[in-house]
């Protein structure tokens, strides 16, 4: 286990819950035949297309796949929506800069999510309102 998760208090058990929520859906990332990483997304609920989580092996980060792989995503989803989703706790900043830096704006605080002291960021990008929306 390591961060985000070891603050979050994320365990194992937790983990394996979310991956088999049938609510989601969930992208093996390959560089041929290594995984190295996944990508978690929810098409439906509340926020239809919330990139729900989005992790890369440590040892292949920056060299771009996490930006490419939210790109994809991101093509997927405004298919069907002219919003995306996403969540970051307020102390992974790298991850929410590179988030801002794909154009996501942070849309609200979700004070004492998941752990009392650190609060999860929710951000969007957006094509526009749901009503001017054609699929
Ligand atoms: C957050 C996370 C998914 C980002 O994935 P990544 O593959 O490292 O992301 P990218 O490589 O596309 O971009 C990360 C940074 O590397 C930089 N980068 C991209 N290609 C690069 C390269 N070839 N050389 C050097 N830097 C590079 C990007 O510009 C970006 O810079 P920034 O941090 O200054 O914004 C990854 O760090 C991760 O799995 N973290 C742990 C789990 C986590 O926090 N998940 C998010 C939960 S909300």
């Amino acid at each position: 286990m390591n961060e985000p998760w070891i603050t979050l208090q994320r365990n194992y058990d937790h983990s394996i819950k979310l991956l088999e929520d049938p609510l989601s859906e969930v992208y093996i990332l390959k560089d041929g035949i290594v995984r190295v990483g996944f990508i978690m997304i929810k098409l439906k609920g509340a926020f239809t297309g919330y990139i729900q989580t989005i992790v890369i092996n440590d040892t292949y980060r920056r060299k771009g796949i996490g930006e490419a792989a939210i790109r994809y995503i991101e093509e997927l989803i405004f298919k069907v929506s002219p919003n995306v989703f996403i969540c970051a706790s307020s102390f992974n900043t790298r991850a929410l800069k590179l988030y801002q830096s794909m154009g996501f704006e942070i849309v609200g605080i979700l004070k004492d999510y998941v752990v009392k002291g650190y609060d999860e960021v929710f951000l969007r990008k957006t094509k526009g309102p749901l009503n001017d929306f054609k699929r």
